[in-house]
């Protein structure tokens, strides 16, 4: 059996709270230029970021390359580097906007969560990244979650053989570390039966405004599982606010959250607190979140969101979210 839970993890947890989430440097949302990329990872860096989080999916390829371009010369044994399995990239048309990635390498993404897939993702991303190693390796978006009707055939070739390359690459030191990197806890619990996993991205499901899953983030702590927290910002709406079309959860979002996330920003004014420092810091509190990643395409945002991270925040702040049933009494939080 693996250890319960491996020096790795433990280095995660001490090189900093925050990671670097690079589906912006694949163009999600929005295109962004070389350049722009570069400064990016080059701020992250600046800023003491240790973990960098990619996959094939995000932009077809387009995420690796910018991202292991800006690393390459970075000296290797400093950083954390994560890349996903679970779609293999084939030949395909260009297009100005694909599953929301703007102007993406033309290539279109088929899953594959066999025990060849996996191996074959595994090259592919080494080559793309130009870098000679990736030291964890997340199985991404299985689930129902993303697959729906079809979750039973994909989680039937993960387990036929996917999760058995996993941790044949980690038995063989090709990576340190594997897990999952999805948008539900469900499909964790389930793997957790059939694999030996060391580490779960998880996105969106631990919010300020969506605080489910801490009762399955407990017995991840107990068991020396770690959590990677992300989309902390449930795509955008909790760093930008209610105004304009704010992103929830991928796609514009509906009524009912931009009312809530009003309703917080209410009492963010009435404390002096920003959003997305509130946002940021609640899913830090939480005990079992060994790291968070934040997603931006800007140098300047990677600038704001780590002095967010630091932005002091009264206990009465989190007190009349609770009074107000915007947040329930047993969620942990931190007060500055
Ligand atoms: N299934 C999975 O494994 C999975 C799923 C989702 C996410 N993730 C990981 O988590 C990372 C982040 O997720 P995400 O990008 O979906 O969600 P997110 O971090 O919740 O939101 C990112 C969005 O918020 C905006 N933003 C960030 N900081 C801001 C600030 N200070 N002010 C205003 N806007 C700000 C960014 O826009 P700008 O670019 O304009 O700044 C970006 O569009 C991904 O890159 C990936 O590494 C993994």
């Amino acid at each position: 059996m693996h250890p319960a839970r491996s020096p790795f993890l433990d280095r995660l947890a001490t090189d900093g709270p925050i990671g670097f989430g690079a589906s912006t440097l694949g163009n999600l949302y929005r295109r962004i230029d070389d350049e722009s990329a570069r400064a990016t990872v080059d701020a992250a860096w600046e800023e003491g970021l240790r973990y960098f989080d990619t996959a094939p999916f995000y932009g077809f390829g387009l995420s690796e390359r910018r991202l292991g371009d800006a690393l390459r010369e970075r000296p290797r044994d400093h950083y954390i580097l994560s890349t996903k399995v679970g779609r293999l990239l084939v030949p395909g048309e260009a297009a100005d906007d694909k599953f929301g990635f703007h102007s993406p390498m033309p290539f279109d993404p088929v899953y594959d969560y066999s025990y060849d897939g996996v191996m074959r993702s595994v090259e592919a991303s080494l080559q793309r990244l130009g870098l000679g190693r990736i030291d964890i390796l997340y199985m991404h978006d299985l689930g129902r979650a993303t697959h729906g009707k079809d979750h039973d055939r994909y989680f039937a070739q993960a387990l036929a053989g996917g999760f058995r390359a996993m941790e044949e690459l980690r038995d063989q030191g090709i990576v340190s570390a594997i897990g999952l990197g999805v948008n539900e806890t469900e499909i964790c619990a389930e793997s957790l039966l059939h694999a030996d996993l060391d580490v779960l991205m998880i996105a969106g499901r631990y919010t300020l405004l969506n605080p489910g899953g801490s009762a399955f983030f407990e017995e991840c702590r107990r068991r020396g599982i770690g959590i990677v927290a992300a989309g902390v910002f449930n795509s955008g709406i909790l760093a930008t606010g209610s105004r304009g079309t704010p992103h929830y959860d991928y796609e514009t979002a509906p009524e009912p959250i931009i009312r809530k996330v009003a309703a917080i920003e209410q009492c963010c004014a009435r404390y002096d607190v920003p959003l997305p420092a509130a946002a940021l810091q609640f899913v830090l509190a939480h005990p079992a979140v060994t790291t968070a990643v934040i997603g931006t395409g800007s140098a300047e945002r990677i600038t704001q969101s780590v002095a967010l991270a630091r932005h002091p925040i009264p206990a009465a702040f989190w007190d009349i979210l609770r009074e107000r049933d915007l947040l329930a009494e047993d969620h942990p939080v931190a007060s500055t």
